[in-house]
């Protein structure tokens, strides 16, 4: 079961399991159309394997349901919001599930850190990075409009180009490799930022 961004490691988990020819489903939960990750590519992996919820549209997952359905040895993954994760192991506990068929991960959340100066350069604006909110809320609460999809640091939507920072980045998303964090020429707004006075962006 995967809610919001915390599907990006049912991806590789998927190929696997199809490859090696195992029975699974899986449920994924998402706030609204617009902010499902990897809709389409997983009709094409799963086919009627994947089920959708859209958070918006008054969907939810039965977590009760789904785990009275499965047969006994199945296991149980879940990814996404520590309530979304913490519900499902709780409840699943309660049903007498052992401890070693729950599997679980919790998606990152923005860091807060030392408030920042970033500098936009194609827009020459200057926007304030509060300690409280990540890079991208800072632009958005600034009208900036500036793209993002999975807000934690794994679709790559957000990427924005360093130009200069007179700092240190603090890179905490899953999408760039460890080269490209170490080049530190690019960030992910929605989950990482700096530690540093000023940084320019092309944006
Ligand atoms: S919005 Fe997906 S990595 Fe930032």
């Amino acid at each position: 079961m995967a809610g919001g961004i915390g599907i990006t490691p049912f991806m590789s988990q998927i190929s696997d399991l199809n490859r090696l020819g195992y029975a699974y489903e899986l449920h994924y939960a998402y706030r609204s159309a617009d902010q499902a990750a990897f809709r389409d590519q997983l009709k094409k992996l799963c086919g009627d394997k994947v089920h959708f919820y859209v958070d918006d549209e008054g969907q939810r997952i039965n977590f009760t349901e789904l785990l009275i359905q499965q047969p006994l040895g199945s296991h149980v993954y879940v990814c996404g919001p520590n309530a979304m994760v913490n519900s499902l192991l709780l409840m699943a506990k309660e049903m007498g599930w052992p401890e070693n068929a729950l599997h679980s991960e919790k998606f990152l959340a923005p860091a807060t850190g030392e408030p920042f100066i970033v500098s936009l350069k194609l827009s020459e604006t200057e926007v304030v990075v509060p300690s409280e909110m990540s890079m991208l809320e800072a632009l958005e609460e600034a009208g900036i409009d500036a793209p993002y999809l999975c807000r934690g640091g794994a679709c790559g939507r957000c990427e924005l180009e360093v130009v200069d920072c007179d700092g240190e980045l603090i890179h905490q998303d899953v999408y760039l490799s460890d080269a490209e964090k170490i080049s530190a020429n690019k960030i992910m707004p929605c989950v990482s930022r700096a530690h540093c006075s000023r940084m320019v962006v092309n944006l």
